[in-house]
């Protein structure tokens, strides 16, 4: 595989970093915030939901953005987004203050989630696509790791330690803005626009001289027919099948529960009786396996295909909750099986869900509605995330551990079933390939 791909798609994953750092940097704030804008639990809940708020409008911009303005102008504008973010976020003297900083927070994580997977996906080759779009994955959860890394070095600097949480983030948007200057757009959307010596360039740097020109003929073929892209074509015969599976995963990845430990672990750790910096530490555990997991992932997804990675996630994931579950039903929620439940399931996750939604979602879509149908399912993925994560914590305390992980674990195996029904592979075909496949 060539290099210069490869450097692109690590690049534009740096969006899947802040995408992750963002918004997991709230867990490590919460036992702090919380007397500070004193909040109650429903408070909590629509407070850390704030950001998805954000995102929601984010994503919808994506689509629009996206297909006028290209990908990597989008990309940059949500790269500032984030820096203004980020100050403001850290600077809060007020609730609404926060609350605005994180939903413009929220904005830039919409746009990139939405447009960073999208752009890998349309630059990687078809052999190696998975691989390429799990640099994303990977580069969300290495996001969630620093995020949760730096709330636990700096949870002793006094009152004001959650401003520097929060501070941290201007960071990597600052490197992404910069690094964004050299990278190309996408030949898909140059094409698109009718920028076909341009497409040529970009796609010389990671062809062959000889396999351009067919490249290119295959691409516009794609887009042969000319009217606008529009929502009615999405939801129309031609899109609707894959727009509903591309929404039912993206949907299953958020209500299996993986934002209750993302966003909620020290909390949880300190209602099971941990102190402060224990229950960082531990989340710093979960984030050193989801990324060691995800790496994993990345490195079979391309052989093992898309399919049994979901299968067999889902069942693990579904198992782990049931023996959460189990445990907090035995009273044993204070002890060492709690963490170990969870860590399974966080491994099981990031094999399979985690990295694999995102490839399956920017793949099954036709090129001349991908970044449409891209944000449509985004827009369900952040919609299931807000409807956990406003209600987890009340639900925790109005519902026991037992019952809500119980939930959480009827819901993966609804997830397994689905998959096992609905889902095509995907894996080794070009994206033009897969248009014709998934047509029938
Ligand atoms: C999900 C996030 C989640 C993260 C955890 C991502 O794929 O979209 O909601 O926080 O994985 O690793």
């Amino acid at each position: 595989m060539n290099l210069y791909t490869i450097v692109l798609s690590l690049i534009v994953a740096l969006g899947g970093l802040l995408y992750g750092f963002d918004t997991a940097v709230i867990s490590g704030t919460l036992n702090y915030i919380q007397p500070y804008f004193g909040l109650s639990e429903a408070g909590l809940g629509w407070t850390v939901s704030s950001l998805l708020f954000g995102s929601l409008a984010g994503v919808y911009l994506a689509g629009i953005i996206g297909q006028r303005w290209g990908r990597k102008p989008s990309m940059s504008a949500a790269s500032l987004i984030f820096i203004v973010s980020a100050l403001l976020s850290a600077l809060s003297v007020n609730l609404w203050m926060f609350i605005c900083a994180r939903v413009l927070g929220g904005i830039a994580v919409g746009i990139v989630s939405t447009l960073a997977p999208v752009y890998i996906a349309e630059v990687a080759p078809a052999r190696y696509r998975g691989m390429l779009v799990s640099f994303n994955q990977l580069a969300i959860v290495i996001g969630i790791l620093i995020a949760f890394f730096t709330n636990y070095f700096l949870v002793n600097t006094g009152e004001n330690n959650w401003r520097w949480m929060l501070s941290v983030m201007a960071l990597p948007s600052v490197l992404l803005f910069v690094a964004l200057f050299f990278v190309p757009e996408s030949p898909r959307w140059l094409i698109e626009r009718g920028f076909r010596d341009k497409a040529a360039a970009v796609l010389a740097k990671s062809l062959p001289a000889e396999a351009i020109s067919a490249e290119i003929s295959d691409i516009e073929s794609s887009f042969r027919n000319k009217e606008k892209v529009s929502y009615r074509e999405l939801f129309g015969a031609g899109g609707r099948k894959v727009l509903l599976i591309g929404l039912m995963l993206c949907i299953f990845q958020q209500i299996t529960g993986i934002n209750t430990i993302m966003y909620y672990a020290p909390k949880i750790f300190s209602m099971n009786g941990y102190s402060g910096d224990v229950a960082l530490l531990q989340t710093v555990i979960i984030g050193i396996l989801n990324l060691v997991s995800t790496l994993a992932a990345i490195l079979v997804v391309d052989k093992a295909g898309r399919k049994p990675l979901l299968l067999v996630g889902s069942l693990g994931m579904g198992i782990s909750l049931l023996s959460l579950s189990v445990l907090y039903h035995l009273g044993l929620q204070g002890g060492t099986g709690v963490l170990i439940a969870i860590l399974c399931y966080i491994s099981f996750f990031s094999l399979s869900l985690g990295p694999v939604i995102w490839v399956v979602v920017s793949e099954i879509f036709p090129n001349r509605i991908r970044s449409l149908g891209m944000s449509v399912a985004m827009i369900g993925l952040y919609v299931a995330n807000i409807l956990v994560t406003t209600s987890f914590p009340v639900m925790l305390t109005a519902l026991s551990g037992e019952t809500t992980f119980f939930i959480f674990f009827v819901i993966c195996i609804c997830c397994f079933f689905y998959v096992m029904k609905y889902v095509p592979e995907t894996k080794g075909k070009s994206l033009e390939e897969l248009e014709e496949l998934l047509k029938k």
